[in-house]
């Protein structure tokens, strides 16, 4: 089981719009996946209760709680553990970080948003944890998407596909769906499932390379 943690302290970046629908595209990919939220505005539980279908299944934990779930999870049958958090830093954004094996960034390509990740990312330092970048409700084409991605690139991984700005996250998360149920063959959901196989490909790599660490000290 992976963990992968949407991160930082900037609201309004599309964090718990992209876990959830991330979340379902890797379902849909054939991945049993569940959702921690931290963040008590609840965007994924309110998703949730609009939802018809009872996957992927969300449930709210605060940080004293996480480390004792995530041990319990490590047993499970999921291949997948999301974890939405707030758009502050807070004891509970560093267990979520904690408990990452990969640490999604969103990131609108906006000078705010920019300068805004900038504690999540020392604290994801700090924790010696792999992340990778996400340009989020990006314009179709822009000098800025090409701009934003060039300076994140020299901080770190940025996959080869921007999520942008569309209706149809919004119309999606309004009815309970993700946006790959919404509207199957918009450019959407073609975008979110490119990202969702980027995102797979990346934590799975975390993992090997942490095994084969444990490989090598155990046969040390
Ligand atoms: N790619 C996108 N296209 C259009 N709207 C988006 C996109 N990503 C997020 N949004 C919208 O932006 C707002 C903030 O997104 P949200 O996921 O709640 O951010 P966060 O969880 O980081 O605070 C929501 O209204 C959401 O519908
Ligand atoms: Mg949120």
């Amino acid at each position: 089981m992976k963990a992968i943690t949407f991160v930082t302290q900037k609201g309004g970046s599309g964090k718990s719009t992209l876990c959830i629908s991330l979340a379902v595209a890797a379902q849909e990919a054939g991945a049993n996946v569940c959702i921690l939220e931290m963040d008590r505005q609840a965007t994924v539980s309110d998703w949730a209760e609009h939802r018809q279908s009872e996957t992927p299944e969300v449930a709210q934990v605060d940080e004293t709680q996480l480390a004792d779930v995530m041990r319990v999870l490590q047993g499970s049958a999921y291949d997948y553990v999301f974890i939405d958090t707030p758009g502050v830093d807070s004891p509970g954004t560093l267990s979520a970080i904690r408990a990452a094996d990969l640490c999604i960034i969103p990131c609108r390509p906006t000078p705010a948003d920019l300068r805004a990740f900038k504690p999540t990312l020392a604290a994801i330092y700090r924790l010696e944890k792999r992340f990778a970048f996400v340009l989020n409700q990006t314009p179709p084409r822009s000098y800025r998407n090409r701009d934003a991605a060039d300076g994140l690139a020299v901080l770190g991984v940025l996959p080869d596909v921007n999520v942008v700005a569309r209706t149809d996250h919004q119309d999606a998360i309004g009815l309970g769906k993700g946006v790959t149920e919404y509207n199957p063959s918009g450019q959407a959901a073609q975008e979110i499932r490119k990202l969702w196989a980027w995102i797979e490909k990346r934590a799975s790599a975390s993992t090997d390379k942490r095994t084969q660490v444990t490989k090598h000290v155990k046969a040390a």
